[in-house]
C-alpha cells in the first residue's frame, strides 16, 4: 500500500449498468472514498432506488470540473463523452479509468474509424488488461479498460501466440448477454426481441475484432451473437495448433501466464459455463486439444459488466495506487 489514506474517486456514468457495478463495489472499497457519482439525462440530482442503503447521497448531473478535483476518476460514458474528457482530466493529475473504448485502439486510423470523436493523438494510455500490464498501470494517467469480448479471447490467446503455439486463422466464436449493449434497449436489444432468439451480429464489422487483433498481433475471425440472458460473456475459440506443439505446451504457457493472477481460473478439460462466472471478476479459462489434427478448442467465460467491465477497472485502479490486487473484489 501507498501513502494514500483514502484515495477520492469520481465515478461519471453511475445510473449505466458498468457504473451501478462499479459503485455496488467501490463503496466496499478501504482505501477509496467516493466523492462523486454523476450521470448524464437529469439536469438535477438524483437519487437511485437501486443504491438504496448502498449510496444514500444523490448522483449528480455529470460536471467534468468538479470531478477534476479528486484523485481518480472512472468513466462509464459513452465513448465520445469519455473521449471529450478524459483528457483534460489526466493532463490535470487525475488518474483516469476509462472503461469506454475512447482510448484502447493505438493505431490512429482504426482509431478514427472505430472511435471517430476520439482524439487523433494519444499521450500516456495504457491498455488496462490487468493480468497482461500490470507494469504499465502504476505510471499511466490514462488506463484504457479493455472491452468485454477482447478481455475474454486475449486472456486465453495471448499467452498461447507468444509462444509461438498457434497457426494463423483463430476464430473466436462469442456469445453476449444483453446487458453488453448498456441500458437503453435497442430494437436489436428490446426483451421481445432477443427473449427465445439467438442471433449473430457485426460479422466482420464490430470494432472488438480491431481490438483483438491489436493485443495478438495476428488477423482473428470473430463473430459475436447476442444470447437471451442478462450478463455474462462465453467464447469459444478455435485454432490449430502448430506441427510441435500439443495439449501439454498449451497448459504450459496458460499456467506461466496466470499463475499469479488471482482472478484467471484455468479450468483445463472441465470446460467452464457462464453461470460459474457470473457477479465475479474471475475469467475461467478451459480448453481440450484433439491429438489426431493438433485441434484446440478453448472455452472462456467472464461476467461482461465485472472483468469485462467495472470489476477489471478497479482491479486497474487496485494495481495503479499499490493496492492487494483484489481488493473490493472478491
Ligand atoms: N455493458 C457492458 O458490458 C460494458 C462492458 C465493457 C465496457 N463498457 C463500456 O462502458 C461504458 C458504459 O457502458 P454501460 O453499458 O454501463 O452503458 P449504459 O448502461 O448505457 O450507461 C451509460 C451511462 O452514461 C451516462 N450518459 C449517457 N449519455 C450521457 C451524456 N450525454 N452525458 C453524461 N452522461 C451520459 C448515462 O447517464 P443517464 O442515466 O443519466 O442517462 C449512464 O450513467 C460504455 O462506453 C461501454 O462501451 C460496457
Amino acid at each position: 500500500m501507498n501513502s494514500y489514506s483514502r484515495i477520492s474517486v469520481g465515478i461519471a456514468g453511475a445510473t449505466g449498468y458498468a457504473g451501478l457495478e462499479l459503485m455496488r463495489r467501490l463503496v466496499r472499497h478501504p482505501h477509496a472514498e467516493i466523492r462523486h457519482a454523476m450521470a448524464s439525462s437529469a439536469s438535477e440530482s438524483r437519487r437511485l432506488p437501486a443504491l438504496a442503503r448502498i449510496w444514500d447521497a444523490p448522483v449528480e448531473p455529470l460536471d467534468a470540473e468538479r470531478l477534476a478535483g479528486t484523485d481518480a476518476v472512472f468513466l462509464a460514458l459513452p465513448d465520445a463523452l469519455a473521449a471529450e474528457i478524459a483528457p483534460a482530466l489526466a493532463a490535470r493529475g487525475t488518474r483516469v479509468f476509462d472503461l469506454s473504448g475512447a482510448f484502447r485502439l493505438r493505431d490512429r486510423a482504426l482509431r478514427q474509424r472505430w472511435y471517430p470523436h476520439s482524439p487523433s493523438d494519444l499521450v500516456s494510455v495504457a491498455y488496462g488488461l490487468t493480468e497482461r500490464r500490470r507494469l504499465e498501470l502504476t505510471a499511466a494517467k490514462l488506463i484504457a479498460c479493455p472491452g468485454c469480448y477482447p478481455t475474454a479471447a486475449v486472456l486465453a490467446l495471448q499467452p498461447l501466440v507468444e509462444a509461438s503455439l498457434l497457426e494463423p486463422g483463430v476464430i473466436i466464436d462469442a456469445k453476449s448477454g444483453i446487458s453488453g449493449a448498456g441500458k437503453t434497449p435497442t430494437e436489436r436489444t428490446h426483451f421481445s426481441e432477443c427473449h427465445g432468439s439467438v442471433a449473430a451480429y457485426g460479422v466482420f464489422a464490430h470494432r472488438h475484432a480491431a481490438e483483438i487483433e491489436q493485443e495478438l498481433g495476428m488477423p482473428v475471425t470473430f463473430v459475436p451473437h447476442l444470447v437471451p440472458i442478462d450478463r455474462g460473456i462465453f467464447e469459444t475459440i478455435y485454432a490449430r495448433l502448430r506441427p510441435e506443439a500439443d495439449g501439454a505446451a498449451v497448459e504450459a504457457a496458460l499456467t506461466r501466464a496466470y499463475s499469479s493472477s488471482p482472478f484467471v481460473r484455468l479450468t483445463g478439460a472441465d470446460l467452464p459455463e457462464i453461470k460459474h462466472v457470473v457477479h465475479t471478476n474471475f475469467c475461467d479459462i478451459g480448453w481440450r486439444v484433439d491429438h489426431r489434427g493438433g485441434q484446440l478448442v478453448m472455452a472462456v467465460c467472464i461476467d461482461n459488466l465485472v472483468k469485462g467491465a467495472a470489476g477489471q477497472a478497479i482491479q486497474n485502479f487496485n494495481v495503479a495506487f499499490g493496492f492487494d490486487e483484489t481488493t473490493a473484489l472478491n
